[in-house]
């Protein structure tokens, strides 16, 4: 379970979020993921420190350095104990022009210094209007994979999040997300065999505590990336924790 702050919290605000969320991350037997700005990564990575949350980046540049004014590198990651890091979410494929390409280089990149990619893709409201999701969602997955080696497929995170359900309240509904898990999990497969069973695909998209149970259900939702409900101690312990019940 994953929280991708985007651009929020100042670096008080993110110990303050930590303090109150720590005892979970004490004895998770889930997963637990917050991707804080860059500028919370490093006292996050001391708050955190000896508990089982782990950080993950919202970007990074593809190559290791170099003249490329305002960017970070995946070494400069690994200094603040990123395990993992968000690449093509649909706000960078929008607003700054990412690439399947780019993407593409960024995966491999992090994966060469052992991060794990958590590589998002996701059909517009047009495209899933049109009756083109499953196709789209598939091509940007084989697209952003293309020279990801396939030693390493295990390590991989996926995240669905259908761009007309981010921040809008609106959630795919259960099924309508797992027919689209089952499309991303048939293209995995494709691409790197039997592995495939074992990749992670999260959904994101307006999850809340309300709605987390019935999605987390489902056969190929594996997990949820999440916005606005994981900016909130309260929101983001909720969900964790109904994943933890229903393992257990
Ligand atoms: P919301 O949960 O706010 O819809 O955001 C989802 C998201 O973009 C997570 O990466």
């Amino acid at each position: 379970m994953a929280a991708n702050w985007k651009m929020n919290k100042t670096v008080n605000e993110a110990l303050a979020f930590a303090e109150a969320f720590i005892h979970l991350g004490k004895n998770a037997e889930v997963d637990i993921v917050i991707a804080p700005p860059f500028t919370a990564l490093a006292a996050l990575s001391r708050a955190f420190s000896g508990t089982e949350v782990k950080l993950a980046a919202q970007n990074t540049h593809a190559e290791a350095s170099g003249a490329f004014t305002g960017e970070i590198s995946p070494d400069m990651l690994k200094e603040f104990d990123c395990q993992y890091t968000i690449i093509g979410h649909s706000e960078r494929r929008a607003l700054f022009g990412e690439t399947d390409a780019e993407v593409d280089k960024k995966a491999v990149a992090l994966i060469e210094r052992n991060i794990r990619p958590i590589v998002c893709v996701g059909e517009s409201l047009q495209d899933r209007e049109s009756g083109q999701a499953l196709e789209i969602v598939a091509q940007q997955v084989q697209k952003s994979l293309e020279s990801y080696p396939s030693g390493r497929a295990e390590e991989l995170v996926l995240a669905y999040e259908p761009v007309w359900a981010i921040g809008t309240g609106k959630t795919a509904s259960p099924d309508e997300a797992q027919e689209v898990h089952k499309a991303i999990r048939r293209t995995l497969k494709e691409l790197f065999g039997s592995p495939a069973e074992e990749i992670r695909i999260q959904y994101g998209g307006s999850v809340k505590p309300e709605n987390a149970g019935a999605l987390m259900a489902q056969k190929d939702i594996d997990g949820a990336l999440i916005g606005g409900a994981g900016l909130a101690h309260e929101s983001f312990a909720a969900i964790v924790r109904y994943q933890m019940e229903s393992k257990g």
